[in-house]
């Protein structure tokens, strides 16, 4: 999926529109983190990214130089972590991905990480609103359930929220289903694709396996469904205090990116499950949902809806919008008190 792309591939893009940009500044905000160094590397070997911008509060412009000598075409710069470099950073960005924040250790849930991370978010949020009200933002740093409505919050009191343009990346969850399944089933994971809905923490995460035509029962189901919905356990686990999924973490975000370009530059039909404003559950009180959306030129094209589930499917759906409420509902507040 990452490999450098042929010629041909490169003319057959350009084909499909007139419209299509040819230039993509992608910025990404906690570059130097255990997401953010691999995720650089993979955005510098994607040849849709034009102009690499690479911000953390430490150590930025030293994975700047490192990746730059990369002999891909991309342009890549280092900022300094002060007004001046995350003004520079994020002017004229298409994509901003934020991985800063700090990460899980053994015994934590995502909720604990909130009180440090919400105020990074929002001061990240602060900025993008200021320099690149436009861009479509991609919410890495967890609660991935908080930090979304924290920066829609942000943007919303500076008068430039585009419910279109704001991303939780939640494809891990999605690519830890299918390898999961594919183990299960000696399937090929590349080729399943688990529809991952709701939120991406515990409870929250939920696959809907029967719309992959897949049947587990039993013991055998619960397993799968607890270790979809906690599979981050079992890395913060083995890292035994150095920090939660970052490779993984670092092809999926890199994953959701590619959709978002390749529907920027006019591929039609690119899906991607991803948290984001959804009118599916606001009558239930939920106004962020993750289901399928349809990515374009314009950021959400389509939000599909979850479609048919199992009684059993439904039975975690309600367990999700219940505790999804909670964790929207705090972050809002947060802004609200701490704006
Ligand atoms: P890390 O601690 O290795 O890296 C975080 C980076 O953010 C550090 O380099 C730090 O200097 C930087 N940073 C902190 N405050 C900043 C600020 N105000 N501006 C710019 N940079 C700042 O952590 P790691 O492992 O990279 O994880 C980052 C976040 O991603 C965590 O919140 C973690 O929970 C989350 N995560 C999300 C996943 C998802 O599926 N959405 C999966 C795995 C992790």
């Amino acid at each position: 999926m990452f490999a450098a792309r042929s010629a041909s591939s490169i003319l057959g893009r350009r084909a499909f529109s007139t419209t299509a940009r040819l230039d993509s500044k992608v910025a990404v905000l906690g570059a130097a983190g255990g997401i953010g160094q691999p995720l650089s590397l993979l955005l510098k070997l994607n040849p849709r990214v034009t102009d690499l911008a690479l911000y953390d509060i430490k150590g930025g412009p030293g994975v700047a130089a490192d990746v730059s000598h990369i002999n891909t075409k991309s342009k890549v710069k280092g900022y300094a972590p002060d007004a001046a470099g995350i003004k520079e950073c994020l002017t004229g960005a298409e994509i901003v991905v934020i991985p800063a924040g700090v990460p899980r250790k053994p015994g934590m849930t995502r909720d604990d990480l909130f009180n440090t991370n919400a105020s990074i978010v929002r001061d990240l949020a602060k900025a993008c609103a200021d320099h690149c009200p436009k861009a479509n933002i991609l919410i890495i740093a967890n609660p991935v359930n908080s930090t979304v409505p924290i920066t829609a919050e942000v943007f919303k009191s500076k008068g430039v929220y585009d419910p279109k343009r704001l991303f939780g990346v939640t494809t891990l969850d999605v690519v830890r289903a299918s390898r999961f399944i594919s183990e299960l089933k000696n399937t090929d994971p590349a080729q399943e694709a688990i529809l991952v809905v709701g939120g991406h923490s515990g409870a929250t995460i939920v696959p809907v396996l029967s719309q992959a035509g897949h049947n587990l029962e039993g013991s055998e189901r619960d397993a799968y469904v607890n270790r979809v919905q906690f599979g981050g356990d079992e890395v913060v686990k083995a890292k035994d205090g150095a920090g939660s999924a970052t490779l993984s973490m670092a092809m999926a975000g890199a994953r959701f990116t590619e959709s978002l370009l390749k529907a920027a530059q006019g591929e039609k039909g690119v899906i991607e499950p991803s948290f984001v404003d959804s009118p599916l559950y606001k009558d239930q009180g939920v106004e962020y949902f993750a289901s399928n959306v349809e990515l374009g030129p314009n950021g959400v094209e389509k939000i599909h809806p979850v479609g048919k589930v199992t009684e059993y499917e439904q039975g975690l759906l309600d367990v999700c919008l219940k505790d999804l409420k909670g964790n929207i509902s705090k972050g809002v507040k947060f802004v609200k008190e701490n704006p």
